[in-house]
């Protein structure tokens, strides 16, 4: 049994509207739409669980019974940061023994292959990670006298991006999760995703890790949000409400998504 967990009990700070960035509509619909339509039309996932920012899970709701989005279990209250979110869908999974996949909302470009070599990979590991190589080099700063200053430049060809969703065996993540939650210098830096806590909290416990896509952005600054309109657009033509699913047909098609054409 699959269950995909949609993570978007974030408040969007860096995009900055008043509304939670995963409300924002791009191409016709909430990005939220986008990622839960994809989960549910997922051969693979069989109960979708989405944590959403306190206050909007009635909108939520609403948006689930509008889609006939007919996998949607739960719609629970996010936690104040993206880990107490995690463990809050957590606790709420219980005891019984499953598949989670943990995905960003605000990663609606997700392509279905990724969901399937997720769940395949799963067959052989009790964690699977999502990443791409670093188009970036990536530099380690630290504080200088005046600024930042350059402290390391690592292997670039070593370095990847990780993305979403975070694939687990629920006993795995959820026992990294209570480790987590029982040591009282979690909180001062905790690791920015779930596989983070995993490799913490359980380091002998492998992460395999699925070749990601750049399609597969996080929503995360104002250009963003243009990024993502253009890339559902360009692969929809004028129809922009078909837009996620024509993006899909698109990519598996391997057709080519071209900026600036014309
Ligand atoms: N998230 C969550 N619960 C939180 C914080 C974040 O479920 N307390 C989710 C977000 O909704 C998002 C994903 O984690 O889908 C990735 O986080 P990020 O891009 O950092 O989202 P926000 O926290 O909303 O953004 P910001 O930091 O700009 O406020």
């Amino acid at each position: 049994r699959t269950v995909g967990v949609v993570l978007a009990g974030g408040v969007g700070q860096r995009v900055g509207l008043n509304t939670p960035k995963q409300l924002v509509k791009i191409a016709g619909k909430t990005i939220l739409e986008h990622t839960l339509a994809l989960f549910n039309g997922a051969p693979e996932v069989d109960e979708i669980i989405v944590m959403m920012t306190p206050g909007f899970t009635d909108e939520v709701e609403r948006i689930v019974a509008r889609n006939g989005f007919g996998k949607v279990s739960k719609v629970l209250e996010g936690g104040a940061s993206r880990p107490e979110t995690t463990w809050r869908a957590l606790r709420a999974l219980g005891a019984q023994e499953c598949d989670v996949l943990l995905h960003d909302a605000v990663r609606p470009l997700l392509e279905p292959r990724i969901i399937t070599e997720c769940v395949e990979a799963l067959k052989t590991y009790s964690a699977v990670d999502v990443a791409i190589p670093s188009s970036d080099t990536i530099l380690v700063a630290a504080p200088g006298p005046r600024g930042e200053i350059v402290r390391d430049i690592p292997d670039r060809s070593r370095l990847r991006r990780g993305q979403t969703p975070q694939c687990f065996r629920l006993s795995v993540i959820r026992e990294a999760y209570e480790r987590a939650f029982a040591d009282p210098g979690f909180d001062r830096q905790p690791p920015t995703d779930d596989c983070g806590v995993v490799l913490r909290y359980l380091p002998d416990v492998p992460i395999y890790v699925v070749p990601g896509s750049e399609h597969n952005m996080k929503v995360t600054h104002p250009v963003d949000v243009f990024i993502a309109d253009k890339l559902f657009q360009l692969a929809a033509g004028s129809a922009p409400e078909r837009s996620a699913y024509a993006y899909r047909e698109a990519m598996e098609g391997r057709t080519m998504v071209v900026f600036g054409g014309s």
